[in-house]
């Protein structure tokens, strides 16, 4: 995916946004490239979440049975990781993939920010829903690295091996249909409301995500100025 150094330049000295949009719309594909070539922290809730399960924190233990349910995972939670994550030292510039998720989120982050660092965009990733099914349960992901594939658009050249680092690619487990379609349930009730409260607060920027990756990043540059 190309964009001129200017722009990426530009780009690293000031971006803190929200990429906002329903499961499989893209969000983390194109989080990882922006954050890698921009030098932005790529904040990834449910990577946070799936590491926190992964290794029997407590965190994870009260996550993992929402997460296993499709459900979304109590907003306290979820905001005590959030804070503490923006509070590090490498958050000065930072993408939020997955966060907020539901209005009470997305107050807590507004109070949390200093005006200094206030949010700079939210980009809402628009795919049409009867794209989604086939992207989730197509998808397969590193879990080495967190390479994203996907068996019919972006296949690795050897089955069930990253291109990337070697390691061992994994369907994940709310990647099935009947989690897809409550995780769609839950996007459609407590999440698209945030495109009303972020359109009202002047800041949501709107992407076809329904296109090919490389021409997608090349505007999410420009929307991201
Ligand atoms: P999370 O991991 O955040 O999942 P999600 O929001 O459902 O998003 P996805 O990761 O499924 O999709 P994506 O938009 O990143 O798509 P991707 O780029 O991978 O959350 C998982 C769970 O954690 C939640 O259900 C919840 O329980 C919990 N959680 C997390 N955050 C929370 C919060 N704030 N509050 C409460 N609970 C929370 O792409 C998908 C596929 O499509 C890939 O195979 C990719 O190769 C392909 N693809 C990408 N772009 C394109 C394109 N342009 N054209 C064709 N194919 C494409």
């Amino acid at each position: 995916m190309g964009a001129s150094v200017e722009l990426i330049m530009a780009l690293s000295l000031k971006a803190r946004s929200v990429f906002l949009g329903a499961p499989g719309a893209g969000k983390g594909t194109q989080a990882k490239e922006v954050a890698a070539k921009c030098a932005l922290a790529h904040i990834s809730t449910g990577d946070m979440l799936r590491a926190e399960v992964a290794q029997g924190t407590e965190l994870g233990k009260q996550a993992k049975g929402f997460m296993d349910l499709g459900k979304l995972v109590p907003d306290d939670v979820i905001i005590g990781m959030v804070q503490k994550r923006i509070a590090l030292p490498d958050a000065n510039a930072w993408i939020l993939d997955g966060f907020p998720r539901t209005v009470v989120q997305a107050e807590a982050l507004d109070r949390s920010l200093p005006k200094a660092q206030a949010l700079s965009h939210v980009v809402y990733f628009a795919v049409p829903e009867q794209v989604l099914f086939g992207r989730l349960t197509g998808r397969r992901t590193c879990s080495k690295c967190g390479a994203i594939w996907h068996v019919e658009t972006k296949p690795t050249k050897t089955s069930g091996i990253c291109d990337a680092c070697g390691g061992p690619t994994v369907q994940r487990s709310d990647d099935h249909p009947d989690k897809i379609n409550q995780r769609l349930v839950e996007y459609r009730t407590l999440t698209e409301p945030l495109l009303t409260y972020y359109r009202g607060r002047n800041l949501l920027r709107e992407l076809d995500a329904n296109r090919a990756p490389a021409i997608i990043f090349k505007e999410l540059l420009q929307l991201m100025q």
